[in-house]
């Protein structure tokens, strides 16, 4: 279902990949370009471009680039369709009439989403009927209000093996479509419900859908919490409980917690702004995540030892994805919602007026760990606090925390400083060393490439094709004596050969007009695929512009070719070679 190019042009024009891509994540401008933080790795150096001059971008920590479109697909988990889709709207461009019916993955995805809303009423019917008895009690023997019940759409669960599954048939869903909802599983003799016996906590996302389900156990039997596996439209690890309600309530802040329990207990004592994670270890996704609402984050994990483990992790994916962290730390080892039960809102709202930031928090840790009447303990304190210091990413508050610990501990400060910065050299270095290895072990030190196989054994041929692909998409009014004097048969990589042959097609149709953009390929090519081809736009971005760089990459183009061995030249994918070569002739009737 190849979309009209003309739309895509306009598509294109109306979403400028700055406009898009400065919405997620903060970008400085270099240049012709941009640059800022890799929202697809956690990194402390930017090392992530944007390049409006061809609508693409391209990461040199990671290797993932692409256009427009490919940034949404990867940044917002879609399909190529729902990509389209979302600029559309944000542009308020009309789709192309044939599609807008919706086509595979999406329609399954619709699917689940209405099977979830479907069984969410249902859990929520169940909970105020008579099997919920229990249920209920059990929340209101939580102290959740019949009001916070409501708000946050609980449900329960009956213990039974086909309540839901029933019910859902009755509304004419398939089984397929229930498991691949994973409202059910699939046993010896048909589908069962997968929630028994448990109370319900739908998970909506920030549009309003309900993506997935964490059930809590009523009784003692099976795991106290279950949640929906992997599904076209939940992944673990990717939203956040409550965020639809949380995500304008706190003025750029939100509130962290473990689990739906704390969240609703929190959300009924006022704190509206509280999020979780679905029982994993925060992700920087959702870090990034975080960004488009909040700029701090007031971590208020359970206190047991799991919970402060859990802090020590999530600080610096936090501070990493750019947000200021505050630490709340819970007396007698309870969790927010115990805390809140026992103390009430108001003493909860004293600690968090007094929660000190992250760094305050792990410099305590750190002085509880040493004896600081001793020398020995005291410099342990010292250097420990040297190395946490050198990993800030702010040179001010190092500098403050450096002017408090001097003080602290009458030391010179300015030695703490060099100490700091002395740590940070070796940091960078180890980091870059660490990137480094990690770009070879990526790339398989070149072994094994999957996007361009013959890359390897061909790098002197795949190189000039890179170049004149990449100087054809600055220069398409060369194109045709280009094409004319280099037929695509002398393209010794398939990969490249397929990128040359779909910029012929399109400069055919569309002669003339600026640079060409990476959209082109878009459509036909995997966001694997297009973080290569931003790759060769990108490593070839500063070569040489003019006709005598042109007429080399030819050259040696042609000379590698001839030099492939009959059985290599056997071996290259004639076929699709064919088939392109078909459907190019007849294209040009
Ligand atoms: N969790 C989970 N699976 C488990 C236990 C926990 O997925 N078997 C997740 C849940 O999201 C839970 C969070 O980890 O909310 C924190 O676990 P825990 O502190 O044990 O639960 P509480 O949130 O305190 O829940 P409750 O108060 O109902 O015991
Ligand atoms: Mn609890």
């Amino acid at each position: 279902m190849a979309l009209p190019e003309e739309f895509l042009q306009r598509l294109k024009d109306a979403n400028p990949i700055e406009q898009v891509v400065s919405s997620y994540v903060r970008m400085r401008r270099s240049g012709k370009n941009l640059m800022g933080l890799c929202p697809f790795h956690g990194e402390k150096t930017p090392s992530f471009v944007l390049y409006p001059e061809n609508d693409s971008f391209y990461c040199f920590g990671c290797h993932v680039g692409g256009d427009t479109i490919t940034f949404v697909r990867r940044i917002e988990n879609l399909d190529y369709m729902e990509a389209v889709k979302m600029l559309a709207q944000r542009a308020g461009l009309d789709m192309p009439e044939d599609t807008r019916r919706n086509d595979g993955t999406a329609r399954i995805k619709m699917r689940i989403l209405e099977a979830n809303r479907e069984a969410a009423r249902w859990f929520h019917r169940c909970l105020i009927g008579p099997e919920g008895t229990d249920a209920l009690a059990y929340l209101r023997g939580r102290k959740l209000s019949d009001g916070i019940i409501t708000r946050f759409g609980l449900g329960y669960a009956p213990d039974s093996w086909q309540g839901l599954s029933n019910h859902l048939r009755k509304l004419g869903f398939t089984d397929e479509e229930l498991v691949t909802a994973n409202l059910a599983s699939r046993g010896g003799r048909g589908i069962y419900d997968r929630f028994r016996g448990r109370v319900i906590f739908p998970i909506i996302d920030v549009r309003g859908n309900v993506t997935g389900f964490s059930g809590r156990a009523v009784g003692d039997n099976g795991p106290k919490y279950l949640n929906t596996a992997e599904t076209l439209v939940f992944e673990k690890g990717r939203g956040l409980f409550a965020l639809n309600f949380a995500k304008n309530a706190g003025g750029q802040r939100l509130l962290l917690a473990e689990g739906p329990m704390d969240v609703i207990a929190l959300h009924q004592a006022g704190f509206n702004f509280a999020v979780a994670t679905q029982g994993t270890a925060l992700t920087q996704q959702q870090a990034q995540l975080m960004t488009h609402y909040a700029k701090e984050v007031l971590l208020c994990y359970d206190a047991d030892a799991a919970g402060q483990k859990a802090s020590e992790r999530a600080i610096p994916i936090l501070r990493n994805a750019g947000l200021k962290v505050r630490v709340i730390t819970i007396p007698e080892g309870k969790d927010p919602d115990e805390f809140i039960r026992t103390r009430g809102a108001d003493r909860f709202r004293q600690l968090l007026d007094g929660s000190g930031n992250d760094v305050e928090y792990r410099l305590n840790k750190i002085r509880a760990k040493y004896d600081p009447d001793s020398a020995d303990g005291r410099v342990n304190i010292l250097r420990e606090a040297i190395e946490l210091l050198a990993d800030l990413t702010g040179e001010l508050e190092a500098d403050v925390y450096a002017g408090k610990l001097a003080g602290e501990f009458r030391v010179e400060k300015a030695t703490l400083l060099s100490q700091i910065d002395q740590r940070r050299r070796r940091r960078q270095k180890e980091d870059n060393a660490k990137e480094y290895r990690q770009i070879v072990r990526d790339t398989g030190g070149s072994v094994r490439d999957s996007i361009n196989p013959q890359r390897s054994a061909h790098i002197k041929a795949a190189r000039a094709e890179e170049a004149l692909i990449a100087y054809l998409m600055r220069n398409p009014d060369r194109a045709a004596e280009v094409f004319a004097a280099l037929p695509a048969e002398e393209f010794t990589t398939d990969f490249n050969r397929n990128l040359y042959i779909r910029l012929q097609e399109h400069l055919q149709s569309h002669p003339a007009g600026g640079t060409v953009a990476l959209t082109v390929f878009s459509e036909d090519h995997s966001p694997d695929e297009m973080s290569r081809i931003a790759e060769i736009l990108a490593k070839n971005n500063a070569n040489a512009n003019n006709r005598a760089a042109e007429r080399d990459y030819i050259r040696v183009i042609r000379e590698e070719h001839r030099k492939m061995t009959p059985q290599e030249l056997a071996q290259a994918d004639d076929e699709t070679i064919l088939a392109q070569m078909e459907a190019l002739r007849r294209k040009k009737q």
